[in-house]
């Protein structure tokens, strides 16, 4: 039986999805949380649906066997493709993330918009809606990502590497003047400080990290899943069955020391 002292479940193709994890664990200090990085099998966003979606499912029942109450998928690659089915084969609760189209369109002056995410999230019948639904009069840029959650993956967010892979990927945003940049993937945030210098300074750049936290927190306050107790022991865990000090770098970057285990699953 869940109840509101059970953890929340966070899974990602790899080390990305702690960006949505920092917002997640600002928002909710005292809800315990459990964090999978299925960094083997990363990148998703190359791989068919019907793989992206058995990976998210092995991903899923591992989470719920360790008794989460809520299941929160941090990937835009595997929510894209995947959430229809565990939504309907789960009954806990999913949040998912999928790119900030929407706000991008409506506050883009210059009417130009570009998109960074996954092979696997630009074709996905998901992102084909609600690009169609928002962005009928904006010139929207889509690029994919190529390498970059390959380079993150492998401790080379800052790398020279990365720099100029970036470069040749942004261009045609930049020739097409837009004034905002969605991050469609869960990894591109801890691009920032490199986008930014190469991106022109009008250029808004916008991820959905902090949507999916208050999003987690309004559906545990709806099915009265909120841990309220101050007294539970909310240390978060984090599990990879890739190597464990990619991840650790990430999440210990400010002061934090938390632990990361190996783990197959
Ligand atoms: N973090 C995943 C996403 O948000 C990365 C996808 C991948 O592994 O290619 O799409």
């Amino acid at each position: 039986m869940k109840n509101s002292s059970c953890p929340i479940g966070i899974f990602d193709s790899g080390v990305g999805g702690t960006s949505i994890w920092k917002e997640l664990h600002q928002l909710l200090p005292l809800e315990k949380t459990i964090y999978l990085s299925d960094s083997k099998n990363a990148p998703y966003g190359i791989k068919t649906q019907e793989e992206i979606i058995r990976l998210s499912i092995k991903n899923t029942e591992r989470l719920l066997e360790m008794n989460c109450k809520l299941i929160v998928v941090a990937c835009n690659t595997a929510t894209t493709n995947a959430i229809k089915v565990l939504r309907s084969a789960y009954d806990v609760p999913f949040i998912g993330i999928e790119p900030a189209i929407k706000p991008a369109a409506l506050k883009s002056a210059n009417k130009a918009i570009g998109i960074l995410a996954t092979r696997g999230t630009l074709t996905s019948e998901l992102f084909a809606k609600t690009s169609e639904l928002y962005t009928k009069d904006i010139n929207v840029v889509e690029v994919e990502g190529k390498g970059l959650v390959e380079l993150i993956e492998s401790g080379k967010k800052d790398s020279d590497e990365m720099e100029s892979t970036l470069s040749e990927l942004l261009e045609p945003m930049v020739k097409a003047q837009i004034d905002y940049l969605v991050l469609g993937c869960s990894h591109y945030p801890y691009l920032v400080p490199l986008l930014k210098k190469i991106l022109p300074s009008n250029v808004s750049i916008i991820d959905s990290g902090e949507a999916v936290a208050k999003q987690t927190k309004f559906v545990l306050e709806q099915k009265e899943l909120l841990n309220t107790n101050e007294s539970l022991e909310a240390i978060p865990q984090f599990f990879s069955n890739g190597n464990p000090a990619i991840l650790s770098q990430l999440i210990n970057a400010s002061e934090n020391n938390y632990k990361v285990s190996y783990l197959e699953f």
